[in-house]
């Protein structure tokens, strides 16, 4: 067995429950001061406040004193203390990086127009699929080693810059072994239809298509998702969610209610890139098939916000996309107001979020999405775990849950919202052991 206890924390803020936490409960934070927290073999035992020892903590002193190596008291100096955070949304494995697209934005170019080119998203696929699987690893370990810096104990991560079976099925492979080697826990969700493949394609490389020629070959891709991806993911138990790319110029409402079915059918939670650019039905799709979340959400219409409302979807805003892409801010105020759960991630990517600092999305959730610290907290926490099927485990800090903790170099959560561009985060554990200090 090992123990942890950490004694001395000037305050503890965390949401609480396994749920996700909608309209007025989105602000709904515990907050302790003067707390204790006392774990065993990863799992929080007790918490207590007001000075109070938790009954097992003179125990566990005692035996780090002696030098029992496997019991570690840690003293939190009067900091804040909350749960490790979630990031719900990345697209973390991927070959090659994409700097040279920053001419191309300056000049004018939109996401879609490189796209269009055979640029962007078919980019990474090429340097993806030329990529080796352990040198793939072990660039997303360093990722994760970053993420785990800032504070991020658990971790979303889609597939799609394969296309192919091939490549696909080695993305996945790559996260799964991932979430069994590195600290942080990390979901895996198949993202095939990401964009239409080359091979697929009516038009060589780089020559423009029209769009009923797109159309074409974006069904004849998605029939070949259906009938050969999603069974052998499903059957190689690869993902546990199933996500597609529903956007003008890549996959239409059609050919999005189609793939999300069959994935329902099999047995995928479902997740939808919905309204990043243009509403075109992604986050009403959402709300119809009862989706776990609908993510990005920029342009989302009144239609697309009823829809996730009645079906309970988790909005999945990724405010740093926004900022980089220079666009518009997802209506998340709005959705709280709606009763629909919010929660923020990075959607790390090296196209349109070429970042995976989580704490500056809290900047942005506060800033631009105005959401309030206690609403950004549970943005970051219980509701992305909710989204990726681990709320029963992680997300808040109580008896029972993993002791995912981040101890931070600020008094409470306003100045996490605060200040931006440092880390503030100072010692992070991932269930009950030290992952960064
Ligand atoms: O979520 N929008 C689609 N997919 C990613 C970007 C992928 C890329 O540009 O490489 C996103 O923003
Ligand atoms: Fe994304």
């Amino acid at each position: 067995m090992y123990r942890l206890l950490i004694k001395n924390i000037g305050l503890l803020q965390t949401p609480v429950g396994s749920f996700s936490h909608k309209g007025e409960a989105q602000g709904e934070n515990l907050k302790l001061k003067d707390a204790c927290i006392y774990a065993e073999d990863g799992i929080i035992k007790e918490i207590t406040s007001d000075g109070k020892v938790p009954e097992a903590a003179g125990d566990a002193v005692r035996a780090a004193v002696a030098g029992d190596r496997t019991c570690q008291v840690i003293d939190a100096g009067g900091k804040l203390v909350t749960p490790g955070l979630v990031d719900g949304h990345t697209h973390m494995v991927f070959g090659g990086y994409r700097q040279h697209e920053i001419p191309m934005k300056l000049k004018g170019a939109t996401y879609l127009d490189i796209l269009r080119a055979g640029g962007g998203i078919l980019d990474t696929v090429r340097h993806t699929r030329e990529a080796d699987e352990d040198e793939l690893f072990e660039k997303t370990k360093g990722f994760l080693q970053e993420m785990g810096s800032l504070g991020v104990t658990t971790v979303e991560a889609k597939s799609g810059y394969g296309l192919d079976p091939e490549t696909e099925y080695k993305m996945l492979r790559v996260i799964k072994r991932l979430d069994a080697e590195c600290p942080q826990d990390v979901v895996s969700t198949f993202l095939g239809p990401h964009a239409v493949p080359p091979e697929f394609k009516e038009v060589g490389p780089g020559e423009l298509e029209t769009p009923e020629q797109h159309k074409r070959a974006a069904d004849k891709f998605i029939d070949f998702v259906c009938e050969e991806m999603l069974p052998y993911v499903k059957e190689h138990d690869l993902a546990d969610y199933a996500d597609i790319f529903t956007e003008d110029s890549v996959f239409n409402y059609d050919q999005s209610r189609k793939y999300l079915e069959r994935a329902k059918e099999l047995g995928f939670g479902l997740k939808v890139h919905a309204d990043e650019i243009a509403a075109i039905g992604g986050s009403r799709l959402a709300g119809e098939l009862g989706a776990v979340s609908s993510e990005h959400l920029i342009s989302i219409d009144q239609e697309g916000l009823e829809s996730m409302a009645k079906g309970g979807v988790t909005a999945m805003c990724l405010p740093a996309t926004s900022f980089y892409l220079e666009a518009g801010f997802a209506p998340a105020r709005k959705m709280i107001e709606m009763g629909i759960p919010v929660a923020c991630a990075t959607d790390f990517n090296p196209g349109s979020c070429p970042s995976l600092n989580l704490q500056f999305v809290m900047n942005l959730a506060c800033l631009k999405y105005k959401l309030l610290p206690e609403e950004v907290l549970t943005a970051v926490t219980i509701n992305p775990a909710c989204a990726i099927g681990l709320g029963d485990k992680v997300g808040t800090l109580e008896a029972g849950k993993q002791a995912d903790i981040c101890i931070w170099n600020a008094p409470d959560v306003e100045m996490l919202c605060y200040r931006f561009c440092s880390n503030q985060a100072d010692t992070v554990i991932k269930k009950g052991k030290v992952l960064h200090e």
